[in-house]
């Protein structure tokens, strides 16, 4: 969610390879989350099965339709969402290492020729204006410099009337510095909003965030020895554990104005 080192596509390409090596973390992150996900699904977010369900549902995809997946890191959820509905996909990340493990795991979904992953960023995907009839962002608007910047990317590669689903964390309480600055005032409404969405709904989930404090609670119960994954994964557990009640678990939907 946040770090005290730069979160640059290099840290993110470190942080992937270590979670790549490291098949304890992998089951420490599923059993802890839910164990109802499918193992290819490898999520590097904080998403359960329910809510891979519900988002399928709300971005209201039909057979052939695109689903574009900014920062999707290594696939999993996109994948899982595009194979449950006969989609196809485009999942755009900073990090290098994280696409070519994701391009490595379109197999494991069947997802041959429907599936592919570019390198891009979360304000500058290298996408057309209205190519995508659907938009998921999991877990990572935050680490945008400007996420007004994401909105308006969102909108412009959304065609009017596609469906766009995010999942994040708002402050409880606006303008709290005792948040990482990257927390402090966001506010996915109004940024969804004043770049062109309509019908926005920003629901919280609390079933969801507690299933967050598992995995970080699990971590920290747990001997990292020499795994990377682990160590990194313990280090962000003591930064954010105690700051998670002073953030509201979101999901949040909207439609591209149609006008
Ligand atoms: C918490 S992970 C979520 C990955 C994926 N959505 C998932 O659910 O497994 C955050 C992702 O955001 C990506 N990311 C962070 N900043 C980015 C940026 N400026 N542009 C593109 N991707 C970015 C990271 O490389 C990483 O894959």
């Amino acid at each position: 969610m946040s770090a005290s080192r730069p979160i640059d596509a290099a840290f993110f390409d470190d942080l992937f390879g270590a979670y790549e090596r490291s098949p304890a973390i992998r089951a420490l992150m599923r059993s802890a989350l839910d164990e109802r996900l499918p193992v290819e699904v490898e999520p590097y977010s904080f998403v359960t099965m329910n809510a891979l369900e519900a988002i399928a549902q709300q971005l209201r995809l039909s057979t052939d339709a695109l689903l574009v997946d900014l920062a999707c890191g290594r696939g999993g959820p996109g994948m899982w969402i595009t194979r449950a509905t006969g989609a196809r996909l485009i999942g755009v990340d900073f990090s290098a290492v994280a696409v070519t493990q994701a391009r490595a795991r379109i197999a494991a979904f069947r997802l041959q020729d429907r599936a592919e992953f570019r390198i891009g960023e979360l304000h500058a995907t290298g996408l057309t204006d209205a190519q995508a009839d659907a938009l998921l962002c999991v877990d990572s608007v935050q680490f945008a410099g400007d996420p007004r910047l994401v909105a308006q990317e969102a909108a412009r590669v959304l065609r009017p009337g596609g469906s766009l689903v995010f999942t994040g964390w708002e402050p409880r309480e606006t303008g709290d510095h005792r948040l990482p600055e990257c927390f402090v005032n966001l506010d996915f409404g109004g940024l969804l909003r004043t770049a062109g969405f309509d019908e926005v709904a920003v629901t919280h989930r609390p079933d969801l965030q507690r299933r967050q404090q598992a995995v970080f609670r699990r971590a920290l119960a747990t001997d990292p020895g020499r795994d990377r994954a682990m160590t990194q994964l313990r280090a962000e557990a003591v930064r954010m554990l105690p700051l998670m009640p002073l953030l509201r678990r979101v999901h949040i939907t909207a439609v591209r104005a149609r006008r």
